[in-house]
């Protein structure tokens, strides 16, 4: 990994999971018991809007009692000291990258800590709940819901990710399976482009055999020995 300066960073539930918060294909296709479509889909919300607003309340209680672990503080180290461009890309709805230091990240399927109006389309930093309907601060209408990217939506800032993609000499994916697109496609953009294909996982992601090198184990324990090595170069 000799000569890098722009670099992607993709990560998933797997970075935050030695932080308590439970990835999604561990249970056997359920997010903290429920089936995804139940309470990851416009369809299951507006079913039953009260089910899916409860479950992102008890989301956004969990991220804000869940602590950055070693690998979102080595990334907060990375990205206040990386000379370069670097952009991480992150799948995960907490806002544990922050707390661990980061500032370049994008959250392409939003972020539990936010609401989104859907009558003024504003979102808002949000660290209550919504169940119980609130007004929108900004247009007084009761009509907030979790701003998050659920399935059959589009994620957010896809040109944003390509583009840093196209520019990137390094791409790295840290803690996701690669079961879910567009961000399981990201690696094969990064070939395409030229950039060195780098997986950091717990166990090997179904798009392992994409990348030029895996490493296996915690991210707790790779995240940390990754960064260390690319700043004393
Ligand atoms: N360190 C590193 N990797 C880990 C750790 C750990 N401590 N624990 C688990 N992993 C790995 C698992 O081996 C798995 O490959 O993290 C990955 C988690 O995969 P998923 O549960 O599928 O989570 P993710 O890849 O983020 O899911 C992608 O799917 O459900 C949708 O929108 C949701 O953003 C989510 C997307």
């Amino acid at each position: 990994m000799d000569d890098i300066r722009n670099i992607v960073i993709l990560t998933g539930a797997g970075i935050s999971a030695e932080s308590g918060l439970r990835t999604f294909r561990a249970s056997d296709g359920l997010w903290e018991d429920h089936p995804v479509e139940e309470v990851a889909t416009p369809e299951g919300f507006r079913r039953d809007p009260g089910l899916v607003q409860r479950f992102y309340d008890a989301r956004r209680a969990d991220v804000q009692a869940a602590v950055p672990n070693a690998a979102h503080l080595a990334l907060g180290e990375l990205d206040m000291r990386w000379k370069g461009e670097l952009l991480i890309v992150t799948q995960n709805i907490d806002d544990l990258h922050e707390r661990g230091g980061a500032r370049r990240v994008l959250h392409m399927h939003g972020e539990a800590l936010s609401a989104w109006c859907t009558s003024c389309d504003t979102r808002r930093r949000w660290t209550g709940t919504l169940r119980d309907n609130p007004p929108c601060p900004a247009c007084g209408m009761a009509a907030l819901r979790p701003d998050i990217v659920w399935f059959g939506e589009m994620p957010y800032r896809m040109g944003e990710i390509f583009q840093a993609i196209g520019r990137a000499d390094l791409f790295v994916s840290i803690g996701t399976s690669g079961a879910v697109y567009p961000a399981a496609g990201f690696v094969e953009e990064a070939r395409r482009t030229g950039a060195h294909t780098l997986e950091l996982n717990l166990e090997p992601s179904l798009g392992s055999r994409l990348f030029d090198e895996a490493r296996l184990g915690p991210a707790s324990e790779l995240v940390p020995a990754f960064v260390a090595e690319l700043l004393q170069k």
